[in-house]
């Protein structure tokens, strides 16, 4: 088993404070489900993890067993079994999907040891077809003209290709009709195992009607400031982020 360990973390944007003190550990076997309003900082704390480098991390660690990553170069974090399925996925002309995930499964293996071409191909057409996508796919430029839910898809498909220790999934249900939300779901679901963590990203309880998430966190103004199971997020479904924002003042109060 594997675990990440988010510490104390602190994370400032463009000299703004956002994420503050932010704590989460979570074990390869699981699957943890981050919610929240929008600009509460979801979204910094993936890219903070993966190392972009506009995201600046101005206090605390974060532990992949004994490792601080932080200290690792993006390639270098990628290789240790993190990945990340961004929310604005980028358009790369000039390099096939093919070709990119041939790329990045081999910058993950060692030099002199190359997945094969034969497997490549066999395990790309499998999970292509567990995705529901035509294969003309593989050959089309890197989200090149892909529409919103092709582009969510391709993510996961990455996922697949790659097979990571922990994936951080931001947003990967935004902008899917219900047909696609099933397959990114299919796909997420058939990754479950005692080897592979997720942290899903989302700001509806939607997607977690096929996920069902070990654990739930509702982040709020760069913090976790709830811990639930599956009943949160669907007590977030019905009562909305405001309700809870108040239930939570209402308890503040009550406490001073
Ligand atoms: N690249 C960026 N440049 C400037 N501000 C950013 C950037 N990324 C995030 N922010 C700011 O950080 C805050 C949190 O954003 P974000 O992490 O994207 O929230 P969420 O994913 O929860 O919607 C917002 O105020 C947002 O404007
Ligand atoms: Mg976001």
């Amino acid at each position: 088993m594997a675990t990440l360990k988010i510490e104390n973390l602190y994370v400032e944007v463009e000299g703004k404070q956002i994420l503050k003190d932010f704590n989460l550990t979570m074990n390869t076997g699981e699957i943890h489900a981050l919610m929240g309003p929008n600009g509460t900082g979801k979204s910094t704390l993936a890219q903070a993890i993966m190392g972009h480098p506009l995201y600046h991390v101005t206090g605390g660690k974060v532990w992949l067993d004994d490792q601080n990553i932080l200290e690792l170069s993006v390639d270098e974090r990628a290789r240790l079994g993190l990945f990340q399925a961004v929310q604005y996925p980028s358009e790369i002309p000039g390099i096939t999907n093919a070709e990119f995930l041939k790329a990045a499964i081999n910058a993950r293996r060692d030099e002199d040891d190359p997945m094969a071409v034969m497997d490549f191909i066999a395990k790309l057409d499998e999970k292509m077809k567990l995705l529901d996508m035509p294969e003309e796919m593989a050959e089309r430029y890197l989200n090149e003209g892909f529409s919103g839910g092709e582009k969510k898809r391709n993510e996961i498909l990455q996922l697949l290709m790659i097979e990571p220790q922990f994936a951080i999934l931001d947003e990967i249900d935004s902008g899917l009709d219900i047909d696609a939300l099933q397959v990114v779901a299919h796909g997420i679901n058939s990754m479950r195992g005692k080897d592979f963590g997720a942290l899903i990203i989302t700001h509806y309880q939607r997607l977690l009607n096929y996920i069902e998430p070990d654990y739930v966190h509702i982040v709020m103004d760069g913090r976790i400031v709830k811990n639930g199971g599956p009943e949160l997020a669907l007590h977030v479904e019905n009562e909305g982020y405001q309700q809870i924002i108040e239930s939570l003042q209402l308890h503040h109060q009550l406490e001073e």
